[in-house]
């Protein structure tokens, strides 16, 4: 086929598409792939997990899209909180070849290995097809996580990145204007706020984080070490038993052993909600979270409401504060079977109201930039506009195909140094050695 040709019928599916695109007869109408018209019809599977809170929401996402739709169905299927069970979840599914689910969101820490064992269905003639603006959406994030040799295989839901919480109220009780911006002084701040409040509250904690041997971990452990000046690889090549990151490593021991400033449960209980939780009964003076607990903290019945204050991290003297990029990305199965209905509902989640809906009802931090100058989200959840930089400047973790297997040595390590079981140094030392191994075998 000549390029002449191609470029006459790539101009005509356009144009054909945008007709299409339109309420037609009072019906809605979608073009398929082939450029088709078809009336949008049959049922996808789509999978999300996420806090019992964000479950629900979803449904409700799915049942106004099955209003604009009447002819589709969408089955929520319901995932767990924990983000490795709904990985593997997944996995099990594609790697047994299944049409459902047919639409998943996706951590962006798994992204690398789903792209490169070719699960995805790359979304670019779809995006051709319907003249889709992708340029709404966080560039650097794209291009980061979405997509790879020039194919785009998914799109940002919502982008996470780790920030500091703290109560308003008990700072000032106690005479401080600002947060801290240290790591020393947050531990300061926590150590004299917690003497005082235990008179009144034995439960009280001065600084609860995500320490259980799972992937939040990680994230936690990546702010201290880039706080440090610190990083967990260069050039392909892992550096774990960096000086600064076992420095980073002690800190974070210290902070339960040595400051007594977070619970022994730390290292084996505490992910994100329980956390959140301590925080907002009131148990807790500083609090590391992503986005979404603020919602919740600011919710009518949360004994915490109004006292909240939200800021970027602290950083060790002489370095920049870090966050951990996180969050969810959206993308079709290969193995589905309604591959057209699952794009329209992709641009459905990836619209303007909705996306405005997950800022204002869950505090999320929406993938599209265009919502954060919106009226009604600067009213509702201000720190997203002013922590901007924040979630731009977000450190990814390693995007590597064999992540998942990396993430399980360093989380094994990070947390046998929290228990006491090994020096970090002994921790990381080993930890490098199991990641060179595992990357052996990559052919790294
Ligand atoms: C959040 C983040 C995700 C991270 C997870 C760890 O869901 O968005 O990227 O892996 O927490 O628990």
């Amino acid at each position: 086929m000549s390029g002449k040709t191609l470029s006459l019928i790539l101009i005509s599916v356009l144009v054909f598409s945008i007709a299409a695109s339109g309420c037609i007869g009072g019906e809605q109408q979608s073009t398929t792939s082939s450029g088709t018209k078809t009336k949008l019809e049959g049922k996808i599977v789509f999978a999300v997990g996420g806090a019992p809170n964000e479950i629900d929401y979803w449904q409700k996402v799915i049942e106004e899209f099955q209003k604009k739709y009447p002819g589709v169905t969408v089955e929520l299927k319901r995932q767990a909180t924990d983000t490795e069970q709904r990985r593997l979840d997944l996995v099990n599914a594609l790697r047994a070849k299944s049409s459902d689910p047919d639409v998943f969101l996706m951590d962006v820490a798994w992204l690398g290995q789903f792209i490169a064992s070719d699960w995805l269905e790359p979304l670019d003639s779809y995006v051709e097809r319907d003249n889709y603006d992708l340029s709404v959406f966080f560039q650097s994030v794209v291009n980061l996580a979405d997509k790879q040799n020039g194919k785009l295989y998914a799109l940002p839901v919502y982008i996470d990145a780790g920030l500091l919480y703290y109560r308003k109220d008990l700072l000032q009780k106690y005479g401080y204007d600002k947060p801290p911006e240290t790591w020393q002084e947050l531990v300061e701040m926590a150590q004299k706020i917690q003497k005082e409040e235990r008179k009144s509250n034995p439960n009280f904690w001065g600084f609860v984080w995500q320490g259980k041997q799972y992937e939040g971990l990680v994230c936690d452990f990546v702010e201290y070490v880039y706080s440090n000046g610190g990083y967990l690889m260069k050039d392909g090549k892992p550096t774990l038993n960096l000086p600064q990151n076992v420095e980073a490593l002690q800190f974070m021991v210290d902070l339960i052993h040595k400051y007594k400033i977070s619970p022994p449960n730390t290292y084996t209980e505490m992910t994100e909600e329980p956390v959140r939780l301590t925080f907002q009964q009131g148990n807790a003076l500083f609090e590391r979270n992503w986005p979404y607990a603020w919602g919740l903290h600011n919710a009518d019945d949360s004994p915490v409401k109004d006292k909240v204050g939200i800021a970027p991290l602290p950083h060790f003297p002489g370095h920049k504060s870090a966050a951990t990029l996180g969050g969810w990305h959206i993308g079709i199965s290969k193995y589905s079977d309604n591959k057209d209905v699952a794009w329209e509902f992709i641009k459905f989640v990836m619209s303007y109201e909705q996306q405005k809906g997950f800022a204002m009802n869950l505090g999320w931090n929406p993938g599209r930039t265009d919502v954060y100058n919106d009226p009604d989200v600067v009213a509702k959840a201000p720190h997203l506009k002013e922590l901007r930089a924040v979630f731009e400047n977000a450190v990814p973790r390693p995007i590597v195909p064999y992540y998942p297997q990396l993430s399980k040595i360093i989380q094994k390590y990070i947390n046998a140094a929290l228990a006491g079981k090994m020096t970090p140094k002994e921790a990381l030392d080993q930890a490098q050695k199991e990641v060179e191994d595992l990357i052996k075998q990559y052919g790294g």
